[in-house]
């Protein structure tokens, strides 16, 4: 199951609309750059390393319906492209990489051709999807080394195939872990207000056949301190040069208690993720959303919130990189002191990228 693929016929970038799951399977053809732009603000598509590789894909669709001549007028149309592409969700770093990715990749060229440039953009969005699947299955590999058998562990947003192009992050761990035979049973954080969690992580988990429950995101702290968890892996939307780690709200929440409780915390993330720009979560641009989604939860049929309400709706928070017990990139399991650790492993995936070009 891919979340996001490139449709020639059109052309078009193809996706599952996230919004109907888990009741409905239904794929998207999106034609225009405005239509990827809205797709993720909007979180048809949603997940850091899915975000990047629509992003990239999106880059490659304005290539390809440019009716520009010259070099020139393809890059004033790639130029506003980028600009409302980047624009579309603010947190996740992907974004920005993929597009950067392409824009170097074509800038690079000795051809600068429109129809030069219309191919390199569409294959190098290939490339960054396909990695995004390889990348997924090494971080899958690494971290199921930190689950034993018939270990609890407490899962957060999602961050399985649908948050990717496919297989996962954090979730990508659990799923592989499950398919070497290891007997690990999920806590699913139903992660308010969207419900990533309830909605997406649970359905995956079904169809993989990984026993689980969904809980309240409150009830987590309840758990780790009975001893029931062994520990808690979640994914990254930026992590910031000194390991501090912006990610989905709760997030932050989640790893005061494991580490209260001394249940090790891990985030799985591909380097993609990784801002060496941002010396500090501080630094790390959090979306606000509207507060809608907090509000417009019913009960029995009914509004929950008077219908005078005012809410606030972060919709990413920051982890310290003190509550951290290790990252699972695809170069590795990396371990505190984490400035020379993330820089070491965002350099060693980049010569594996140059190589393969
Ligand atoms: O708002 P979302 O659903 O795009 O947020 C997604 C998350 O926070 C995920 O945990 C994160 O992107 C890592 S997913 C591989």
């Amino acid at each position: 199951m891919r979340t996001v693929m490139w449709e020639a016929e059109g052309p078009a970038v193809r996706m599952i609309d996230q919004r109907l799951l888990p009741g409905e399977v239904v794929r998207i053809d999106l034609r225009t750059v405005e239509e990827v732009s809205e797709a993720i603000r909007d979180m048809a598509v949603r997940g850091a390393p899915a975000i990047g590789a629509t992003a990239a894909f999106g880059l490659a669709l304005a290539a390809a319906v440019s009716e520009a001549t010259d070099s020139d007028s393809m890059w004033n149309d790639l130029d506003s492209a980028s600009a409302t592409l980047s624009a579309s969700r603010p947190t996740a770093s992907n974004l920005v990489w993929a597009l950067q990715r392409l824009r170097s990749r074509a800038v690079a060229a000795v051809d600068q051709s429109p129809q030069a440039i219309r191919q390199l953009l569409l294959e190098e969005a290939q490339r960054i999807a396909d990695e995004d699947v390889e990348t997924n299955k090494a971080m899958g590999r690494f971290g199921a080394e930190l689950i034993g058998d018939s270990d609890t562990v407490i899962h957060h947003c999602n961050t399985g195939a649908l948050a990717t192009v496919d297989y996962g992050t954090a979730l990508g761990v659990i799923r592989t872990a499950h398919e070497q035979g290891k007997r690990v049973h999920v806590l699913v954080d139903e992660t308010r207000p969207r419900l990533q969690g309830a909605k997406l992580t649970a359905w995956e988990l079904d169809r993989y056949g990984v026993p689980h429950e969904i809980i309240s995101d409150n009830a987590a702290g309840y758990f780790l301190s009975r001893g029931q968890v062994a520990a808690c892996f979640v994914g990254a939307d930026r992590v910031a040069a000194n390991g501090d780690v912006a990610n989905k709200i709760g997030t932050y929440m989640l790893a005061l208690a494991a580490w209260d409780n001394e249940v090790p915390f891990y985030v799985v993330l591909p380097t993609s993720t990784v801002d060496l720009s941002l010396s500090s979560g501080a630094e790390i641009p959090i979306e606000e959303r509207d507060p809608r989604e907090v509000l417009d939860l019913e009960h029995e049929g009914r509004p929950v919130a008077p219908a005078d309400s005012k809410a606030l709706n972060p919709a990413f928070d920051i982890t310290p990189h003190r509550l951290i017990s290790a990252f699972v990139t695809e170069v590795g399991v990396l371990r505190s002191p984490y400035a020379d650790a993330l820089a070491g492993a965002v350099r060693r995936a980049q010569e594996k990228i140059e190589a393969a070009h």
